[in-house]
């Protein structure tokens, strides 16, 4: 189990660190974590932990958190069969048909506009970050498929043509500490739908993860520690501003380190419900899973489903 925002990663490796029960100050300052897998042990140099005060922080976390590192190494990374559940989950959930259109917001690199429109869908992708909108453009030029991609402000961006269905997938949402920022993304998802249309907000399930809460744990992708990704994600709660935050320290296969932060906001799935109701839409639901089960404190995913008035 673990209280990461994604489950990302082919292996989960719960971290030493946590089952020793070091003392946090302890661990932040240990500067190694040590790990057997595979039967090979394995070093991981860990910086400092320096928390970083949001008000030094100069632009929003996730501008320089979304990079190339994540992109390539995240996103694309992703197992395509849980991918494929996620697509079968809209169709089926949403009520989505081939030739129906799409807006995909906060899209990253296309990787589930590609697989929507593959289906004969319509799909409009928009992210903030340059480089996943050009990616995306690309791939789905290489498939001709009925796709664009346009690099936006989600917050702000609205369906030139009102589509059928809005999704927001894989948390992209709740990054700022301020509800009224957040809820911009709902609103302009609302605005986007023809009367009718299907929303899916995907997000994490906030009550497994306080159930759950682990401050450390370690992902690894692949079978061997020396020439794979090596993530240690590092979680707090902060109970004034209510944000749940994480440091996510990559130890890329060519030796290369990267550590940042990222954060958002503690909404308990009834929150979500009534952040989605607040906008205006009806016929609301909640999820656990795309298996469709219903949430519960042992459900990791917290997706709300609702309707914009006909
Ligand atoms: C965790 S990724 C998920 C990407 C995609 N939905 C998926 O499932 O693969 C979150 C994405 O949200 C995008 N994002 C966050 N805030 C945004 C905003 N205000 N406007 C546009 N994109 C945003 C980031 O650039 C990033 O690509």
């Amino acid at each position: 189990m673990t209280n990461s925002f994604y489950s990302p990663m082919k292996t989960w490796v719960r971290s030493d660190c946590s089952r020793r029960a070091m003392p946090r100050e302890a661990v932040a300052e240990s500067k190694t974590a040590d790990r057997l897998v595979n039967k090979k042990k394995i070093k991981i140099m860990v910086e400092p932990h320096h928390p970083i005060p949001d008000h030094h922080q100069q632009k929003p976390w996730w501008e320089s958190f979304f990079d190339e590192v994540y992109g390539q190494d995240v996103l694309d990374r992703l197992d395509e069969e849980k991918t494929k559940a996620q697509v079968d989950f809209i169709f089926r959930e949403l009520n989505l048909k081939p030739g129906q259109s799409v807006f995909d917001q906060c899209c990253g690199r296309g990787r589930l506009s590609i697989p929507i429109a593959t289906q004969g869908c319509h799909v409009t992708g928009v992210d903030c970050i340059d480089t996943y909108i050009s990616r995306a453009s690309h791939k789905s030029r290489e498939s001709q498929l009925a796709c664009e991609f346009i690099c936006d402000d989600a917050r702000q961006f609205v369906m030139p043509e009102l589509c059928d269905v809005v999704i927001n997938w894989f948390t992209s949402f709740g990054y700022s500490a301020d509800d009224a920022d957040n809820i911009k993304l709902l609103q302009r998802a609302y605005e986007s739908l023809k009367p009718g249309g299907m929303f899916a907000l995907d997000y994490v399930n906030m009550a497994y993860v306080i159930k759950n809460f682990q401050d450390r744990h370690v992902h690894i992708d692949g079978p061997d520690c020396s020439n794979s990704l090596v993530v240690i994600e590092e979680s707090e709660v902060d109970c004034v501003a209510g944000m749940l935050k994480s440091h996510w320290n990559f130890f890329l296969p060519d030796g290369k380190r990267t550590r940042r932060l990222m954060k958002v906001k503690i909404y308990m799935p009834y929150e979500i419900s009534s952040l989605l109701q607040n906008c205006g839409f009806e016929e609301i639901r909640l999820f656990g899973n795309v298996l469709s089960d219903p949430i519960t404190l042992e459900t990791p995913r917290c997706i709300c489903v609702g309707r914009k008035p006909a």
